[in-house]
């Protein structure tokens, strides 16, 4: 627990919690923001290659792929900053509006937060599908990235905090889960869509974005808040009712008191980004920067964004690509399951390794398949090659989707102290959308000069990736919230040197210089 006193309080195991219908409901609404942000990751690859929507917004992408067929490289056709800046304005407003979010989080709550992301959302998606020119695509875009920012940041902690700890990793891949449907929801509206003859498919595309924007802000509407987020902002007696709703029984003292004491600990800090820095922080803070930074370099959304453009520059046709992409997406959906399944069994650890040999092994002959089959010019990928393509991307993208992918938000929602806990996950937001975007705004261009060696450049981060979890990354499954800097990191055995004596230290400080009891704010 953050700082001593009541560490009994959760017995050293867990608190009494039943799995109520509300914790359960208020988890599925909250999750919706994922599915936002899912639709936003998924919708930009299809609409860039309709052709209609090139014509009107990118006539020069539009001259390479469509009228001028065959003279460009086959991997450098896309290669357009305009284009990738299409899809990476969003990124770029939303790792922005992470500050801002973090402090709405800490003083508004987790609520308020997300209902702010919900209208974000809803003004974006009014400028995208009602685009005139770019400079509309692009407001709509940072609008919607507006959204991603709040919502990424309000949404996993949310999740974590509601969460009874037995089922806290599942409950938080409810996110993931939502990021994922999104993108496939993406993918098959714009397989649709692309069939439209007017040449408005693109509009409709981004305009079905509102759906999942409603959905988030009428469920913002609905959710209470944690009761961390509560007791924080001094509401103590709502605090405790809500916890006792939402664990389903009266009993709900031990956890209380602990919630009370991390709370306490965390209004002693004034400028919570200042102390993120300090060296008690340091693991945290690190392994949820390298976890951001890892999952985007596992390459997961050079495939995401740009599945459709991708398949597109093998050779297939831009119908074959859009169905590529819907395959994808739905392996993406379905293994995301498998870890809703089995994080708080197997656990954290266990799925990032396993799923590294996997990433690294398919990324491999991903590589070895193009670099033999795709030249600049050659239009020639037989059938049989273009599936084995597809099933390896499969392979990777199953294995991503079964760790990476939920366990980049899980980690850092539920390892920092409730005192960085907000500052934390906007750091954790902020990294994550800045190596989106670099993806994004790179990607295309990245292909050009490495062609099929950029899966072997994501493959060689893969291996780094897992060297580090071997090494340095504890596991959490199982340990309540507010107990992991006793029974994580001062366990561990390179990261306890960060928190034993400057803790302690801190802590007597604080106590005696403002004579504070804990139990005077009961
Ligand atoms: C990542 C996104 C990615 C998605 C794919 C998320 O966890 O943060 O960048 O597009 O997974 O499913």
């Amino acid at each position: 627990m953050a700082g001593g006193g009541f560490t009994n309080g959760g017995g050293g195991g867990e608190f009494e919690a039943k799995i109520t219908p509300i914790v359960i409901i208020s988890c599925i609404m909250a999750a919706t923001g994922g599915l936002m942000f899912g639709y936003d990751v998924g919708v930009s690859g299809g609409v860039t290659s309709m052709p209609p929507f090139l014509k009107k917004f990118f006539p020069s992408v539009y001259r390479k792929t469509v009228l001028e067929k065959g003279l460009d490289s086959n991997y450098c056709k896309y290669d357009n900053q305009g284009l990738q800046l299409f899809t990476s304005s969003l990124y770029l407003a939303g790792l922005t509006s992470t500050f801002f979010a973090s402090y709405t989080t800490r003083r508004l709550g987790r609520r308020l937060t997300m209902l702010i992301a919900g209208f974000f959302f809803i003004g974006g998606v009014v400028f995208n599908a009602a685009a005139q020119d770019l400079a509309m695509l692009i407001v709509g875009r940072l609008l919607l990235g507006c959204g991603v920012g709040f919502a990424n940041q309000a949404v996993p902690v949310f999740l974590s905090e509601i969460a009874p700890s037995r089922i806290r990793g599942a409950l938080n891949i409810l996110f993931q889960l939502n990021v994922t449907i999104g993108i496939l929801f993406a993918n098959l509206v714009n397989y649709g869509t692309n069939k439209i003859k007017g040449g408005w498919g693109w509009r409709l595309s981004l305009g079905l974005a509102g759906i999942p924007a409603v959905l988030l802000t009428l469920g913002a509407l609905f959710v209470v808040d944690t009761p961390n987020s509560l007791i924080e902002r001094g509401r103590l007696e709502e605090g405790k009712a809500v916890l006792k709703k939402i664990r389903g029984t009266d009993n709900v003292e031990p956890e209380f008191l602990e919630l009370v004491e991390a709370s306490r600990v965390a209004q002693e800090v004034k400028h919570p980004f200042r102390n993120l820095i300090k060296r008690r922080n340091r693991p945290q803070i690190v392994i949820s920067i390298a976890l951001q930074i890892f999952q985007q370099f596992t390459g997961i959304n050079a495939i995401m964004f740009y599945a459709p453009v991708l398949f597109n520059t093998l050779g297939f046709k831009n119908d074959a690509s859009l169905y590529s992409a819907v395959i994808t997406g739905a392996v993406n959906v379905l293994s995301t399951i498998v870890s809703i399944y089995s994080v708080d069994k197997v656990g954290r650890r266990m799925l990032l390794l396993e799923a590294g040999v996997q990433m690294f092994l398919s990324q491999v002959v991903i590589a070895i398949l193009l670099g033999i089959k795709v030249t600049d010019h050659s239009n020639d990928l037989s059938k049989g090659f273009a599936i084995l393509v597809v099933v390896m991307v499969c392979i990777f993208v199953s294995a991503f989707a079964w760790s990476w992918g939920p366990l980049g938000w899980l980690i850092p929602s539920e390892t920092f102290p409730l005192e960085t806990r907000s500052a934390g996950q906007s750091v954790t937001v902020c990294v994550n959308l800045l190596f989106t975007f670099v993806i994004a705004q790179a990607f295309l261009s990245m292909l050009c000069h490495f062609k099929f060696g950029i899966f072997l450049f994501f493959s060689g981060w893969v291996l780094i990736m897992s060297i580090f979890v071997v090494f340095l990354m504890p596991e959490t499954k199982n340990i309540p919230i507010e107990e992991m800097t006793e029974r994580v990191w001062k366990q561990h055995w390179f990261w306890k040197r960060f928190i034993d004596d400057e803790y302690a230290y801190d802590e007597k400080v604080a106590n005696v210089s403002n004579g504070y009891d804990p139990a005077s704010r009961l």
